[in-house]
């Protein structure tokens, strides 16, 4: 007996050894090498229906992002119909669907699953406009970090992120979900984004594909209406709207998608110059292309195919790889190919895209290896993810009035009004794309409060309006705790679904009564302090003109309310800086800083480009924020006072704290060429850095100038430097600077 209970020990050990191995390979990297033979072997194997299978994107409908098409989608999986899903999370529910794939189809391919991680998984952040305001791609990177945590622990291994898209115009909805008007500032954080979201290596089980979108010029669309026709030259395509795209691809991004607009006259998801030239010829980028959603169809629509069967064709030829949820590659694809329209070289190339990402991801040595409940339970809205959450909303608060220093407030205040319809609101702090965020997570402004001042303080709080609607029946009720307060801090803006996609607004005012309800509150003669919440600049004239403080925090997720009491009480310095213009009226927009000169320039006088009725600046120009300190610029100097096309020259500026209190500071470097073959914009910015100083501290800040920070496409479309004059300006925004200049020689 007992060598037999020998023998069979023995037996499992030696398994166990032979298995270990395996084990260990199935966690094992593999080669681009050993990547590219198994795609090929595996694309052999597959029939002409699979492998348009995996071209095909289609929704799980567990949260809706687009028009709900089909529910068949399980029976579509185990056919090995469906090579991605997306908008379905959650360890135990994507393992569910994986097994379909796994277990019934053919071949048992993984499915690939995909959804709006934009500014957070259920730790939220802030939308990544209001991260752009801290100029800090760190910041960016870190929160696209802990979305990527939290992502992947849940089932998911790509996110529809970052969205690039340069937007100058903020009555278009979606400009809350970039970095705004700037292709620098734009760039910069476009390539952290995508860094904190793949990390170093795609095979990590924390790290997820990222995807750069939406390719492209989405932003540009006419009149700030949403979906709206792109018309540009290419000159100012490829200065402004593309380099955040490049930057992303130079990141390393795994994926574009397609925007819904055209680009003159040709849908982005048919279109063979941004795809098959921009990106494929001259990008070489080797990741795959997914549309948006059913925009392949979308084209009928268009005016630009004639039916479905031509949609399809228009795609492919455009080096489209995946159909995100119209399903007409899976329809379409195997008829043109039978036709000889499209050749099935072309299909394996697009599936083979996919399937290298599917392989670097891990997913064909272990399907299952995203889905993990445990991992999920220990990093979904940690303490440290929700502290870097805190970290980054409170980098993003940007001051933007403190008269008299009303602020930083004593946190042993005796009455404190709390007022306003987001003052207690906790939903709209996800603000839009929020992901799997839930509202029952957030720390509301109210509760922030109250968990930061004294047990002594007496806080009033008084809804007084809805953030919509023309009730002014809390209004003397809010006037009531003003008039009893020694500060009213009121929280106003928009609700989160004010911004975002289809959200278009044609007016940029607080909405509804809000600003009534901020002036009667002012007419009490208590000091107030307005907190604004919103997914794109407002056209806040009169708030600027009375309220003594006013911070701009965006929607700042989950610790919003905690990062928000951080400031007010000055437990945290405020540094944040304008991404994006504030124009004084919307019939200024598109109201950007860095603008051509055009022939007359001046703001006063008559024959000049301006208005007759608003005066002709922006009410906060872009890189603007203040703090609770003050800061000096001095001594700016260069290295050289000339230098050739190819050459470089150093930038160097004191800055001083000259307040008495710690504080950041973003010192920003623009330069304008003052004389081009064509027209260049009055300024650009090329250099920024968020410093931080002590009381009395001075720092020498230095910049390089780098021949491609003076590159543009020359009349002749060369992209290059051109000899001339070139001025040079610093400061902690776009006006008030110091300046200089040098010259290129060529
Ligand atoms: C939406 C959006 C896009 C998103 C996609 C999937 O229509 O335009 O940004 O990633 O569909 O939800």
């Amino acid at each position: 007996m007992k060598s037999l209970k020998l023998r069979i020990l023995t037996l499992l050990a030696c398994a166990l050894f032979l298995f270990q191995p395996f084990q260990v390979l199935a966690q094992q990297q593999l080669s681009e090498k050993e990547i590219d033979q198994k795609v090929n072997t595996l694309i052999k194997k597959m029939t002409l229906q699979e492998k348009v299978g995996q071209m095909t994107l289609f929704t799980s409908d567990m949260t809706v992002t687009g028009p709900t098409i089909r529910s068949d989608y399980e029976k579509l999986i185990k056919q090995g119909k469906v090579g991605a899903l997306f908008n379905a999370y959650g360890a135990d529910y994507t393992r569910k669907l994986q097994k379909l794939a796994v277990e019934n189809s053919r071949l048992g391919i993984p499915l690939l699953y995909g959804y709006d991680v934009i500014h957070g998984f259920r730790t939220v952040f802030p939308i990544p406009l209001g991260e752009a305001a801290s100029w800090d791609p760190s910041v960016a990177q870190k929160s696209a970090g802990v979305a990527a945590r939290e992502s992947a622990a849940a089932g998911l291994q790509w996110t529809f992120a970052p969205m690039v898209d340069i937007a100058r115009d903020p009555r278009w909805g979606r400009i809350a979900e970039g970095a705004g008007e700037d292709t620098y500032l734009g760039e910069k954080m476009a390539a952290a984004r995508v860094k904190g979201f793949q990390g170093n290596s795609l095979f990590a089980t924390n790290t997820i594909l990222a995807c750069a979108k939406h390719y492209a010029a989405y932003g540009a669309a006419e009149g700030g209406r949403d979906y709206n026709t792109v018309n540009m030259s290419i000159r100012r395509l490829r200065d402004v709207y593309l380099p955040p795209f490049k930057a992303a691809k130079d990141a390393g991004v795994a994926t574009y998608m397609t925007s819904f607009n055209e680009l003159n006259g040709v849908p982005a998801t048919g279109n063979k110059f941004l795809m098959n030239q921009v990106l494929h010829n001259e990008w070489n980028f080797n990741g795959f292309v997914v549309t948006d959603y059913t925009s392949i169809p979308e084209m009928i629509v268009h005016g630009f195919a004639k039916d479905e069967t031509d949609a399809a064709y228009k795609a492919v030829e455009a080096s489209v790889d995946m159909d995100m949820q119209s399903g007409l590659f899976l329809s379409e694809l195997p008829k043109l190919i039978k036709e000889g329209k499209v050749s099935e070289q072309q299909i394996n190339k697009a599936v083979a895209r996919i399937l290298r990402l599917k392989y670097k991801l891990g997913l064909l040595q272990d399907p299952y290896r995203y889905s993990d409940a445990t991992r999920q339970k220990q990093e979904i809205l940690s303490d440290e993810n929700k502290q870097a959450a805190r970290d980054v909303a409170r980098k993003s608060i940007v001051l933007l009035k403190n008269e008299n220093q009303l602020l930083p407030l004593d946190k042993n205040i005796k009455n404190l009004a709390v007022i306003g319809p987001l003052a207690d609101d906790q939903e709209d702090l996800l603000g839009p794309w929020s992901g799997a965020g839930r509202g029952e997570d957030n720390i509301s402004v109210l509760s922030g409060i109250k968990a930061k001042v004294s047990p002594e303080t007496n806080i009033t709080y008084v809804k007084g309006a809805e953030i919509t609607g023309n009730s002014e029946e809390g209004f003397e009720e809010a006037k009531e705790a003003a008039r009893k307060a020694d500060v009213a801090v009121v929280v106003v803006g928009e609700a989160r679904n004010m911004s975002g996609e289809a959200a278009s607004r044609a007016t940029l005012d607080l909405p509804g009564v809000q600003q009534d309800l901020l002036k009667a509150v002012h007419e009490t003669g208590t000091p107030a302090v307005m907190v604004m919440m919103n997914g794109r600049p407002l056209t806040i004239t009169w708030s600027d003109k009375y309220i003594p403080s006013i911070l701009e925090t965006w929607f700042l997720g989950t610790e919003g309310g905690n990062a928000i009491a951080d400031v007010l009480f000055g437990d945290y310095n405020p540094g944040g800086k304008l991404p994006v213009t504030f124009p004084r009226h919307v019939g200024m927009v598109p109201y950007y800083y860095n603008h051509k000169n055009t022939g007359r320039p001046k703001a006063e006088g008559k024959y000049n480009s301006k208005y007759i009725d608003v005066k002709n600046t922006a009410l906060y120009p872009f890189g603007y924020g203040l703090s609770y300190t003050t800061f000096s610029y001095d001594n700016l100097k260069l290295s050289k006072k000339s230098m050739s096309v190819d050459d470089s020259l150093q930038v160097s500026v004191d800055v001083e704290n000259t307040g008495n209190r710690a504080g950041d500071e973003v010192v920003q470097l623009y330069i304008r060429d003052l004389v081009g073959s064509v027209t260049r914009p009055i300024e650009q910015l090329r250099g920024f850095k968020r410093l931080h100083f002590e009381p009395g501290e001075t720092k020498t800040v230095h910049f390089t100038l780098n021949p491609d920070d003076l590159k543009f496409h020359d009349i002749n479309m060369d992209y290059r430097v051109e000899p001339g004059q070139f001025k040079v300006f610093v400061g902690g925004n776009s006006k008030d600077v110091l300046q200089t200049g040098f010259e290129v020689t060529q």
